[in-house]
């Protein structure tokens, strides 16, 4: 057995280990579910303070990791939340390279999705990667993104408590004014919406400043590159006005059927529940015959000789021999 943190969390095993502490897989005794965990690395002043925010985001949406509870034990805590068995968009791109057009076009609405949630929360993400996308295990059905870890999110419209030495985003998908110091604002979460889209299409991550190809004509991926080029212009104003107006530029393509070239795509059950145990060993029941008794009781009963049958007759003739000798021998006689 694993060890119970707080009485309550049955740690069963490491999922991943992030820059700010590790995931596990837990059983909640509380109510025999199984969990995720991030439990914190370290305990200073600062990851604590992002450790009380993360946990304190509650957005209530199909898109979005909403965390469950916390607990702590002297220094260590953590908190928990629904764990999503299909791993992370990450995962997805190391094992399929490039994803089909219209898969690019689904995840990014259902990302925009959720962020429509974040932002009109008045939280900006700041940390939009494909490893912060988790999956729902979905197989070759169409895929069911969830948007987590809000550990460097930021409301908009207050005094940012990650100002400073700490990181405020993941090289890559952080804008050019991101990097300045920015306050947070929804543009930012938008760029890297465009970056996270740009790295599905190619199926590698973009290296710095790579120029977004070219759209040449009106196929989706041409109009999924115009979309991630507006997204990643470095001015914000210049990028689409809110997660809702990318939205509106991806709304015929997220209702296109697959063609039928179209790569199909698995997202697995990373965590497939184990094969229950064998039944326990029963000893047999006191009633039941010992089987050397119960190899008797059915015997067949012992043949019967072969020679019986035949030796009746031939006893009834003897006697009746007997008999007319001693009849004729009584006559002659007597
Ligand atoms: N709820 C969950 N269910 C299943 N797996 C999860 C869950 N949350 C996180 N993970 C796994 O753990 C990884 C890291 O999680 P998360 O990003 O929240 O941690 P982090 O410490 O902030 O990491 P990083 O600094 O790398 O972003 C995810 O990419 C995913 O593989
Ligand atoms: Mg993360």
């Amino acid at each position: 057995m694993g060890e119970v943190f707080a009485g309550r969390y049955e740690l069963l095993d490491q999922v991943a280990s992030g820059g700010m502490g590790t995931i596990w897989r837990v059983l909640d005794r509380a109510d025999g579910g199984l969990k995720a965990a991030k439990i914190l690395s370290q305990s200073d002043a600062g990851s604590l303070l992002r450790f009380v925010r993360e946990q304190s985001v509650r957005i209530d949406h199909t898109h979005v990791v909403t965390p469950l509870s916390w607990a702590g034990v002297d220094d260590r805590v953590l908190f928990t939340m629904p764990l999503v068995r299909g791993g992370s968009v990450a995962d997805l791109l190391k094992e399929h390279g490039p994803l089909p057009p219209r898969w690019v076009a689904l995840l990014t609405d259902q990302l925009l999705q959720a962020l429509e949630a974040v932002h009109a929360a008045g939280i900006v993400h700041r940390d939009v990667k494909p490893g912060n996308l988790l999956l729902e295990p979905t197989g070759t059905g169409a895929p069911h993104l969830r948007l987590t870890d809000f550990g460097i999110a930021a409301p908009v419209d207050q005094p940012r408590m990650t100002r400073g030495t700490q990181a405020i985003g993941t090289p890559g998908y952080m804008p050019p004014e991101q990097w300045r110091g920015a306050d947070p604002d929804p543009s930012a979460d938008l760029y890297a919406v465009g970056r996270v889209a740009l790295e599905m299409l190619l199926g590698r991550r973009p290296v710095d400043d790579e120029p977004v190809p070219e759209p040449l004509g009106a196929s989706t991926t041409d109009r999924l590159l115009g979309l991630v080029r507006d997204a990643t212009r470095p001015d914000p104003a210049d990028r689409p006005a809110s997660a809702t107006a990318m939205r509106a530029r991806l709304a015929d393509l997220v209702v296109l059927p697959p063609t039928p070239d179209e790569r199909v795509v698995t997202v697995p059950d990373r965590f497939p529940t184990a094969a229950p145990p064998p039944p326990p060993y029963r000893p047999l029941a006191p009633t039941a015959p010992h089987p050397a008794s119960a190899t008797l009781a059915f015997r067949p009963p012992p043949p019967v000789p072969a020679a019986l049958p035949s030796a009746v007759p031939g006893l009834v003739l003897v006697l009746v021999g007997l008999l007319g000798l001693a009849l004729a021998t009584w006559l002659l006689l007597g």
